[in-house]
């Protein structure tokens, strides 16, 4: 009999933005970030470990695109991370599950990884403090650090001892805002964050992106912490910008040929970018912020929420042949151990 656990995390939203690292091997970023975990956005992992497998199996169940080589390269990585703590060499068999779309703009690998994590050494018997799996979620996915607290997070770029992990800024039940996730299309990105995080540094403005960052992660710190909505929700849109800014303007080399940057947006989510403002403009208050793909996330205090659905639903249903998938979000616990899959 193997040595098995299975764990459930959730992806996590950035409102001060991880973009760019100062040592892309060790996954240490350029800047501190700041998140909060998303409930409707999770994945349920699996993992056994048996002297009687031959190799890793990865099986992989998605909505979506099945993962490439890349990501099951990296799975193994972040096993054998394991298997070197816990000091077994037996190979393992991962079974993986994800509530949304990956590679649209709502951060699978940081579900994925942080599951794998917790799941990996729930059944290696390896008992690591939050900090500690932290740190480890954070080599095998930068952003999957921030899934292992609950609540809103910050991971600290580096500490004084040079170690780098996410904290809790305020457990889950804190603040009750919501974060309307609008995927406006399922098709993925063609620069994966791993590759937009190398060019980044290429940017004229990254540089002072990162002059202006402490003040931005001060403002959205004390405003998550003083619960003062407004400040939070014109800090988070500002920063988004900021970093898609940056992404646009870093020149990639893709497989078809050059391109002066990364545009993450689809027509459709400008479209609801410029109907956020309008929406604000009438009374709304509501902002956005976008991570590296077309979903666009809808920042709203919870009495504002039906209305939003409403303006929502309006313009998605003056389009035919629209269907957005739409996930309600709440801030929600981080990583931890469950019974077995029950996606
Ligand atoms: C735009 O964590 O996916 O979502 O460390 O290379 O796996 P790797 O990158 P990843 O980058 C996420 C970038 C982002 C912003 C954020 O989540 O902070």
């Amino acid at each position: 009999m193997g040595r098995k656990a299975t764990a459930e995390a959730p992806s996590n939203l950035a409102f001060v933005k991880y973009w760019g690292k100062r040592d892309a091997g060790l996954r240490l970023p350029a800047n501190n970030s700041i998140s909060v975990n998303l409930s409707e956005a999770k994945t349920i992992t699996s993992v056994e470990f048996d002297v009687g497998f031959d190799q890793d199996t990865l099986i992989v169940e998605t909505s979506n695109i099945p993962p490439g080589p890349e990501f099951s390269r990296r799975v193994n990585q972040h096993l054998d991370r394991m298997r070197s703590l816990a000091g077994v060499d037996d190979r393992a068999l991962v079974h993986t599950k994800n509530s949304f779309p990956a590679g649209v703009g709502i951060a699978s690998s940081a579900s994925g990884f942080a599951a794998l994590t917790v799941a990996g050494c729930a059944a290696l018997g390896l008992d690591l403090s939050v900090k500690e799996l932290s740190e480890l979620a954070r080599l095998a996915s930068g952003s999957a650090c921030r899934s292992i607290p609950g609540g809103f997070s910050e991971w600290i770029a580096e500490d004084k001892d040079n170690r780098s992990y996410a904290i809790q800024l305020a457990p889950a039940a804190h603040w009750d805002i919501k974060i309307v996730t609008i995927v406006v299309s399922s098709q993925t990105k063609k620069v994966t964050s791993t590759e937009g995080h190398d060019l980044a540094q290429a940017s004229p403005f990254f540089k002072t992106r990162l002059e202006g960052i402490s003040k931005r992660l001060d403002s959205v710190r004390s405003a998550i912490l003083d619960k003062d909505f407004q400040t939070f929700g014109r800090e988070s849109e500002m920063e988004a910008i900021s970093f898609h800014a940056i992404a646009m303007t870093s020149p990639i080399r893709l497989d078809k040929g050059w391109s002066s940057g990364a545009y993450y947006w689809l027509p459709e989510s400008l479209e609801l970018i410029l109907a956020v403002q309008d929406w604000r403009r009438n009374g709304l208050e509501v902002y956005f912020t976008l991570d590296a793909g077309p979903t666009v996330h809808i920042l709203c205090l919870k009495d504002d929420l039906n209305r939003l659905l409403s303006a929502v639903h309006e313009i998605e249903e003056n389009r035919p042949g629209r269907n957005w998938e739409i996930l309600v979000n709440a801030p929600v616990d981080g990583a931890h151990v469950i019974n077995d899959i029950r996606i």
